[in-house]
């Protein structure tokens, strides 16, 4: 974990409030589920850099893909080419990879670290949900289709793919791991109807990033005790066995 600078490559809005941000700059290598903590403007407001998901990294290059929430990310859409930013990366644990023929399930913005997993896997199957049609980064997905085996889109109000939430068409097949990134609700009904091993990554609140300030907690059982961890150090994934869904 090291703080360094970077400059704005690129700030692309590429759906209605969603942007793909790329830095350049020497940043250390990522896996796949792992965060960085960005500095959103250069002065002390707001004081608290921003957590977001790896979505891809290159030689000297890594790429977010976030969406416009509040005064943070307001902020950060406004960068343009050549800007400097500060990130703290990589952070936190990211996904264990599993051999064999595997599930994505992306709602959401939960497809950015997906994405950089997808990368990984000779065979798998996307089933990944938004809102609406305009939600739907389908862009960036169909750059990665090529290898999937087949790629499930469902829309809230079926706009476009299969019509309602992403749990009400989770694939019968068996997967030698399912990975779930997207809102907790999302996780936690995924994770009550699916009963093969999956991973799951968590996005709670972060204030440090780097375990001293404890507002990222989830609730975990491990060797048969319940026990609050903090989701920037001990994941932001988890398996999904050891949750203890609130
Ligand atoms: C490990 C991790 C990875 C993440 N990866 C991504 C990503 O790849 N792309 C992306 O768009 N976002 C991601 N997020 C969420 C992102 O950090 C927040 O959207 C962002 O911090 C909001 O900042 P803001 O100042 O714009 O909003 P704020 O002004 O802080 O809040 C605006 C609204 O957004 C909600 N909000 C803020 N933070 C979160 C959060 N963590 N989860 C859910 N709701 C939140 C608030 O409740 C409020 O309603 C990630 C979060 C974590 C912890
Ligand atoms: S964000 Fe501070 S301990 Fe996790």
């Amino acid at each position: 974990m090291k703080e360094r600078q970077g400059s704005v490559e690129e700030n692309r809005e590429i759906a209605s409030g969603y942007f793909s941000l790329i830095v350049s700059g020497d940043f250390p290598t990522s896996s796949p589920g792992q965060f960085a903590m960005v500095s959103v403007s250069d002065t002390f407001e707001p004081f608290l850099r921003r957590p977001f998901g790896i979505a891809d990294q290159g030689n000297n290059w890594i790429r977010f893909i976030y969406k416009v929430q509040g005064r943070g990310t307001e902020l950060l859409s406004r960068l343009k080419k050549g800007e400097v930013l500060s990130l703290i990366t990589p952070l936190g644990k990211g996904f264990f990879m599993e051999k064999g023929r595997v599930l994505l399930v992306a709602g959401g913005t939960g497809i950015a670290p997906l994405l950089y997993l997808a990368q990984n896997f000779e065979e798998f199957v996307l089933l990944y949900g938004a809102k609406t049609k305009s939600a739907l980064l389908r862009e960036e997905v169909e750059k990665i289709i090529g290898k999937a085996h087949s790629l499930i889109y469902t829309t809230e109000d079926g706009s476009y793919g299969l019509k309602g939430l992403l749990t009400s068409h989770i694939p019968e097949e068996k997967f030698s791991m399912a990975y779930v990134a997207g809102p907790y609700k999302m996780m936690k009904e995924f994770s009550r109807i699916y009963s093969g091993e999956a991973q799951f990554s968590f996005e709670e609140r972060m204030g440090c990033g780097f375990g001293v300030c404890y507002s990222c907690v989830v609730r975990v059982k491990r060797e048969g005790k319940e026990e609050y961890v903090r989701s920037c150090k001990e994941g932001p994934v988890f398996f999904g066995k050891e949750v203890v869904w609130i």
